[in-house]
């Protein structure tokens, strides 16, 4: 029997069989037989035996998530693409009309910014989108099957938690590969390698959205984090200086060089000091770099994030 934790077998048919041949574990997701292409194969080779839950067992999973909204149950189709997408198309048949079109509001709450939905549980998100708000226009969802709801879960987290995006296409060892070649590697470090001259990218799609992470690296010069902005120094005695500034105080500017080294410049010896409008970081390379070439390097930048950073605790719920 096909059977996704939380879901009664009818809804779970179609869906992975979880991986009962873990041993103890026993929430398997799409993600999951991915991720291990050797269970996969013997699940489907027929050497693993896949769960033989019980209805009982099945029945209570599924009371446990209709009576309980503490019920710790996570979503099965957590960054799995084709969930995220099919997500998609029942929020456009049933919430756009109230919460906009890319669920950034409209007639409701813009839902990017709903604490439920950048930090709650994913069982919390599902008891709201099954069962409403009574007393208030967001309405219930009675008739539409729990797999629907996890999607929606899905493409909601996909939305609003950089991490929770569905993994973009690409074969990120050649991106990583590409990263060296291109240079990127002298600015900025991954995994303890690299130049510490541009922001450590370890956890960078941990934060920052794909669509944002493409920007920054075609379009430098449109948002330039905080103390990476470059500074032009102009001293009594010498050569003009540009560098990113760093820990200055009332008595001395610190500049961050290209070559990684730091250079402190008494206030006495600056005649001027002009903040840059233009990145340090090399810009072109939709120029330099191959379609292929900038695909692979995406996907090698969407695997860096690991080591999941929380939504900040100051994000406002509405
Ligand atoms: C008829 C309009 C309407 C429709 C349709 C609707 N909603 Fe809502 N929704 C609301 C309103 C209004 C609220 C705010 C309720 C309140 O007053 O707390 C809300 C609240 C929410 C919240 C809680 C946000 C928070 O942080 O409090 C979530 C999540 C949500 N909606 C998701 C959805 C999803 C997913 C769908 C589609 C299945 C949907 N809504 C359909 C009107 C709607
Ligand atoms: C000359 C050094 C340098 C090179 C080469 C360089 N970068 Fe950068 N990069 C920076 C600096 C400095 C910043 C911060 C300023 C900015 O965002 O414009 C930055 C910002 C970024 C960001 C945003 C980081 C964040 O935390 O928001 C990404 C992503 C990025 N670079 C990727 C790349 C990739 C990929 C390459 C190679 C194709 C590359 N960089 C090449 C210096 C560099």
């Amino acid at each position: 029997m096909k059977v996704v934790q939380g879901l009664s077998p009818d809804v779970a048919h179609g869906f992975a069989v979880p991986p009962c041949a873990y041993g103890a574990r026993s929430r398997a997701t799409t993600r999951d037989l991915k991720a291990n292409p050797d269970l996969a194969a013997q699940l489907q080779g027929g050497t693993a035996q896949p769960c033989a839950t019980s209805g009982l067992a099945v029945s209570l999973l599924a009371l446990a998530l209709s009576s309980s909204p503490l019920a710790a149950q996570k979503n099965p189709f957590a960054r799995d693409a084709e969930s995220a997408s099919a997500g998609r198309t029942t929020y456009l048949e049933r919430c756009a009309v109230c919460h906009g079109q890319d669920a950034t509001g409209s007639m409701a709450i813009n839902l990017l910014r709903s604490r439920t939905v950048a930090r709650g549980t994913d069982s919390a998100l599902f008891q709201i989108i099954s069962k409403g708000f009574p007393g208030t226009e967001m309405p219930p969802q009675p008739d539409l099957a729990p797999e629907k709801v996890w999607q929606l879960v899905t493409y909601l987290h996909s939305r609003a938690r950089p991490g929770l995006q569905p993994p973009l296409p690409g074969d990120a060892e050649v991106g990583r590969q590409v990263f060296e070649s291109a240079g990127c590697a002298n600015c900025h470090r991954v995994g303890g390698d690299g130049g510490f001259f541009g922001p450590p990218l370890d956890s960078i799609a941990a934060r920052k959205t794909s669509e944002q992470i493409r920007r920054d690296v075609l379009e430098p010069n449109v948002d330039i984090p905080e103390g990476y902005r470059q500074v032009t120094v102009t001293p009594r005695k010498g050569d003009r200086i540009t560098g990113l500034e760093k820990n200055s105080d009332t008595f001395s500017v610190q500049l961050l060089m290209r070559d990684g080294k730091y250079r402190l410049i008494s206030r006495d010896e600056i005649v001027r000091l002009e903040p840059q409008d233009v990145s340090p970081m090399t810009s072109g390379y939709a120029e330099t770099l191959s379609p292929k070439q900038l695909g692979d390097l995406f996907a090698y930048l969407d695997r860096q994030r690991d080591s999941f950073i929380p939504v900040r605790s100051s994000f406002g719920n509405y």
